[in-house]
């Protein structure tokens, strides 16, 4: 194991709640419509643009607003989420996930982050991370999102890795699958129903350190 392409949001930090959040005041205010909760999985890793469409086809709106329209309803959701998102600090870093970096990172294993969000970069500095990380993949520079392979190869290639040298972590179905066709090995973190894809999937980010991440590699390879 040479590298690991960390998803963001549900494995560093808790702002996959808090893009759910931003998603159900929008459908309450503009579609007048309840986002039931176990949709906040069918949203998880999947692109701004991804995520309004799933949205409007839910509420049997597909097709009922303009371009101009959907994309007033985009920037509320990210007003909504950047006001949300400013009162993060390192108090919100989920259990676990500072020690394991400094453990990789002492290990020379090579870290890269393999998010779908635009404020990514905004979100590891709120919470005092971003100078862990040896890169950051630009989801803007990348064709398709997740679950397509591209934002994981892209995150290997920042550390000069092929993908089947790292291990990716995620907290969302549409990303497992991501790296498993980025031909990486995947590690989820939640519910092992929704990530049957993965490897190996641990119920929080406790469970993770440099010797299970070592151990799902070599037993993987
Ligand atoms: C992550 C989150 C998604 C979000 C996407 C885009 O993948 O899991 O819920 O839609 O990023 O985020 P952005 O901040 O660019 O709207
Ligand atoms: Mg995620």
């Amino acid at each position: 194991m040479k590298g690991v392409l960390f998803d963001l949001d549900g494995v560093i930090t808790d702002t996959a709640q808090l893009h759910f959040k931003a998603w159900s005041a929008v459908a309450k205010n503009d579609l007048d419509i309840s986002l039931p909760a176990n949709f906040e999985n069918d949203l998880k890793g999947i692109s701004r643009t991804d995520s309004i469409n799933r949205i409007l086809d839910f509420a049997g709106k597909a097709d009922q607003f303009s371009s101009a329209e959907i994309e007033t309803m985009l920037d509320k959701k990210n007003t909504y989420y950047l006001k949300e998102m400013d009162k993060l600090d390192n108090n919100d870093i989920f259990p676990g996930i500072t020690n394991l970096l400094d453990q990789l990172k002492q290990a020379g294993i090579l870290l890269s982050i393999a998010s779908a969000s635009k404020n990514a970069p905004a979100v590891l500095t709120k919470i005092g991370l971003i100078d862990k990380f040896d890169a950051i993949a630009d989801p803007s520079k990348v064709a398709h999102g997740k679950p397509a392979p591209d934002i994981f190869i892209e995150a290997a290639r920042k550390i000069n890795l092929d993908p089947h040298e790292c291990i990716g972590l995620e907290d969302a179905a549409a990303g497992v699958q991501s790296i498993k066709s980025a031909n990486a090995i995947a590690v989820g973190i939640g519910n092992s129903s929704v990530l049957s894809k993965a490897d190996k999937v641990v119920p929080s980010t406790d469970y993770l350190s440099l010797s299970l991440l070592e151990n799902v590699y070599n037993s993987v390879k």
